[in-house]
């Protein structure tokens, strides 16, 4: 089973306190989401592999570590996950960036994708799949399957905040795929709204509503 990670990280839990609080208006927001999509970037990518490489410093010759190679793909998940893009890449640049739009079927009520690109090396990359909130898990569900489909074989799917009913619905269907969270809230509420939550991530996100 995948595992389940909350970066509990000081700077994470603070600013995402003021995420939630409602009086925070659209230009705060946004950047408090792009700080924290930083800081989780820092926390997701502690497992990539580093090689030796020869270094002259100004004293010496040194044997020193770089990132081995690792192609690494993000995918927000439209809309609201663009808003993680920026301060991820802030850390991981050379990381490609495709994208996944979803809709909602008004009568299934089944996330249905309208919308995807992504880089052409599918499967030699490793996916950091964002959105902020995992609330019923039916869109990141989703997108994961829409990227399964064309060949992806690693997947991380990265949230500010996640539903308990969410994270279930996920590991049913992707059990295989580590989940990398900052608050797991308490549940859902009858309007599909995560609680305490924060809201409409993209109105607050984008200034809609
Ligand atoms: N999407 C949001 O933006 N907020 C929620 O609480 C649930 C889904």
């Amino acid at each position: 089973m995948g595992k389940v990670y909350v970066f509990d990280h000081p700077l994470i839990q603070h600013k995402l306190t003021y995420i939630r609080e409602k009086s925070t208006g659209t230009k705060e927001f946004r950047e408090l989401v792009d700080e924290v999509a930083t800081l989780m970037a820092f926390e997701i990518t502690r497992d990539l592999p580093l090689e030796e490489v020869d270094v002259e410093t100004p004293v010496c010759m040194a044997r020193s570590k770089v990132l081995s190679g690792k192609k690494l793909g993000i995918i927000p998940i439209l809309r609201a996950g663009l808003g993680m893009v920026d301060g991820i890449l802030k850390l991981i640049p050379a990381a490609k960036v495709g994208h996944v739009g979803l809709y909602r079927d008004p009568e299934t009520l089944k996330p249905i994708e309208y919308y995807i690109k992504l880089p052409s090396d599918v499967e030699e990359r490793d996916f950091i799949v964002v959105d902020p909130m995992l609330a019923t898990g039916g869109s990141a569900i989703e997108a994961i399957n829409s990227l399964k489909k064309r060949g992806a074989k690693s997947i991380k799917f990265m949230c500010l905040i996640a539903a308990p009913e969410g994270v279930e619905e996920f590991q049913k269907e992707h059990p295989e795929i580590d989940l990398y969270i900052a608050a797991l809230d308490e549940k859902l509420n009858e309007k599909g709204y995560i609680v305490p939550g924060l809201g409409d991530a993209g109105d607050r996100m984008f200034g809609t509503k």
